[in-house]
């Protein structure tokens, strides 16, 4: 069996060839400059890693893991759209870098390149792996419509956080896990637990990430630091200083929030260090996390073979890239 930091190198040779063509330059350029700039790759790691939970990584699981990180490469080139984002892995966002048209049309080919990837997937599995590839695409597009919903909606529960977060984050992970699995010839019954780790951990992913945007480090986390509150998203650090604030913070941060000022970052920053939002983070992380590490253990395979699963999924909740 692979290890996790064998598994990364693994796929990153498998990734390397030229997905596109060279004309025109001035589509695919922006491509190739995107696929580029690095990543982490989770998530076609969690597909080969779903694989080989159940078998020796088969061929086919390789072009599943890479239509999958197309596919994420073409979310992230819309979502820095839509959420104003100019930074991106330390280098400059592509509707930034190029323009917003190129952005989208760069976005549309890549998927469109997922999708081949999917097709050479072979007569068995086909069937069920495009039901999936299909359902958590579409529930990807629901969580964003959501998130932009939300930033213009003054009263947002956890619970439809949580649900928004599931959509646009967490089912991807759940389903690359999955669409491995399903290639290694797992049962209905792992498949089903294999995907609800993947979902309570890709919650605890996007909770991390939320974190991230408001408190990481500038120099690591290679996104703008700030953007979730420049933009009004409500995230869990802001539904939870709305919660636990003094009467005065609550307006304050109501009024940063309409208002805009230069300084609005810094000032919800304090008001979310002192409402101790970094406790609340650790609470939650820790709640999805062991609820997907329940799941991990009602599979039925031998523990040895879940351990690189449990390797990755403490890395990507303490992570600050
Ligand atoms: C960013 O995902 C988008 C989220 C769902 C939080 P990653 O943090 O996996 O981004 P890269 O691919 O490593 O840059
Ligand atoms: C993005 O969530 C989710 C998808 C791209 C589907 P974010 O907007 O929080 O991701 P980042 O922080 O820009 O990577
Ligand atoms: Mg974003
Ligand atoms: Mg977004
Ligand atoms: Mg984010």
């Amino acid at each position: 069996m692979y290890s996790f930091k064998e598994l990364v190198a693994d796929f990153a040779n498998k990734f390397a060839s030229q997905h596109f063509p060279k004309v025109p330059g001035s589509l695919y350029e922006p491509c190739d400059y995107f696929l580029s700039i690095g990543g982490k790759r989770i998530r076609p790691i969690l597909c080969l890693m779903g694989n080989e939970l159940f078998d020796s990584i088969q061929p086919e699981a390789y072009d599943v893991a890479i239509a999958i990180e197309l596919f994420h490469n073409f979310t992230l080139i819309h979502d820095d759209i839509m959420d104003d984002a100019s930074l991106r892995r330390g280098l400059e966002t592509v509707h930034v870098k190029y323009n917003p048209s190129t952005a989208l049309l760069a976005g549309d080919v890549m998927l469109i390149k997922s999708y081949e990837y999917i097709h050479k997937v072979g007569g068995n599995h086909i069937h069920k792996i495009l039901q999936l590839f299909n359902k958590t695409a579409k529930e990807v597009c629901e969580g964003q419509q959501l998130d932009m919903d939300f930033e213009k909606q003054q009263n947002v529960s956890l619970n439809e956080y949580i649900k928004m977060i599931t959509l646009k984050t967490s089912v991807l992970l759940a389903a690359s896990l999955e669409m491995g699995a399903v290639l290694g010839g797992a049962g209905e019954g792992n498949c089903n637990h294999l995907y609800e780790f993947g979902k309570n951990l890709g919650i605890a992913f996007q909770i991390q990430d939320d974190y991230l945007d408001a408190f990481g480090d500038p120099k690591k986390f290679g996104k703008e630091v700030g953007g979730d509150i420049k933009q009004n998203k409500k995230t869990f650090l802001l539904l939870h200083a709305l919660e636990v604030a003094s009467p005065s913070q609550k307006l304050q941060l109501e009024k940063l929030m309409a208002e805009n000022p230069a300084n609005k970052i810094e000032q919800v920053l304090e008001i979310y260090t002192s409402c101790k939002v970094n406790e609340w983070a650790n609470t939650l992380k820790e709640q999805y996390l062991q609820t997907a590490l329940e799941h991990l253990e009602s599979i039925a395979v031998v523990a040895s073979r879940k351990a690189p699963l449990k390797e990755l999924a403490d890395y990507l909740i303490q992570r600050e890239v």
